[in-house]
């Protein structure tokens, strides 16, 4: 049967890795692509981009960023427990390349996320070089599938007591001014390390992919929900993309509509925790 967590587990706070049986996901799946799932029949269907998978066992893994009741709902769901509905793989996979300089950035959920696809120019013969972000040390995850599949691998932090702070886009933009010769990058998680990346690498003129984690509803290019103007045009994120031109991006237009529900989303997480803690009190401690 589809759509049951074989394994789920926190990897850093507030990260889940959920290992979930989906065969004809993990047969068609392809770098870059991403599913949408429902944990329960009235739920919100949420965008999640694939972090593995594994054809022979029919297994695709996703590493899920709580940040709202949705996906906090997810995070409390047990192994065996089985989501409502998984579709995928949707989106277009990400462009390739061979035997050249990639650059791949990650932050977030992006970390896992970018994984796949570093594997991917790996095996193309690409030199793979890898940056990720997070704000303390202890937020970075999957370093050591991360360093297999990179020729050089970076971690930089916000915060960092003993040592270097900074961003994704300090990495770029040292290599580059140390004379490193960069042929494509790619970026993904935060849209703010996204578009800043992006910045750091228009100078140079070097092509730019970034994955854009608009809100999504039906995923197949239906709804209009997903919308971005990229180049002047008007594209859906489901079908166009997830992967478009970070130089071409309209990065105002993209946090407006990200922050649409923002303030709603923050009252119903904060009403479900609110509930949670009353009846926590009233059951003597137990959740
Ligand atoms: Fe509906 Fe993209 S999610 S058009």
């Amino acid at each position: 049967m589809n759509n049951k967590i074989l394994s789920i587990h926190e990897v850093v706070p507030n990260v889940f890795r959920l290992v979930i049986e989906a065969p004809t996901i993990a047969k068609k799946a392809r770098a870059g692509q991403f599913v949408i799932l429902m944990s329960e029949e009235d739920g919100e269907r949420l965008p999640f981009t694939l972090c593995d998978w594994d054809r022979e066992k029919g297994t695709i893994t996703l590493n899920i960023l709580e940040v709202g009741l949705s996906t906090c709902r997810i995070g409390k769901m047990k192994s065996g427990d089985r989501l409502y509905s998984v579709s995928g793989p949707l989106g277009r996979p990400s462009t390739l390349t061979e035997g050249k300089c990639v650059f791949l950035g990650g932050g977030c959920y992006g970390i896992g996320a970018i994984y796949p696809l570093a594997r991917e120019l790996k095996n193309k013969g690409n030199k793979v070089i890898t940056a990720v972000e997070g704000r303390t040390d202890y937020l970075l995850y999957m370093k050591e599938k991360l360093k297999e599949v990179s020729d050089q691998y970076y971690e930089i932090t916000v915060l960092n007591p003993s040592g270097r702070t900074g961003k994704v886009k300090d990495i770029i933009e040292e290599l580059l001014s140390q004379g490193e010769k960069i042929d494509l990058c790619y970026f993904m998680g935060c849209s703010f390390m996204m578009m800043k990346a992006s910045e750091a690498t228009r100078p140079h003129k070097i092509k730019t992919y970034v994955y854009l984690d608009s809100l999504m509803l039906d995923g197949t290019g239906m709804c209009g929900c997903c919308r971005v103007t990229v180049g002047g045009e008007t594209k859906f994120a489901c079908v166009d993309g997830p992967e478009f031109d970070g130089h071409q991006v309209d990065w105002d237009e993209f946090f407006l509509k990200k922050g649409y529900y923002f303030e709603e989303e923050v009252m119903v997480y904060q009403h479900h925790n609110c509930r949670r803690k009353r009846e926590s009190q009233e059951n003597g401690g137990r959740v």
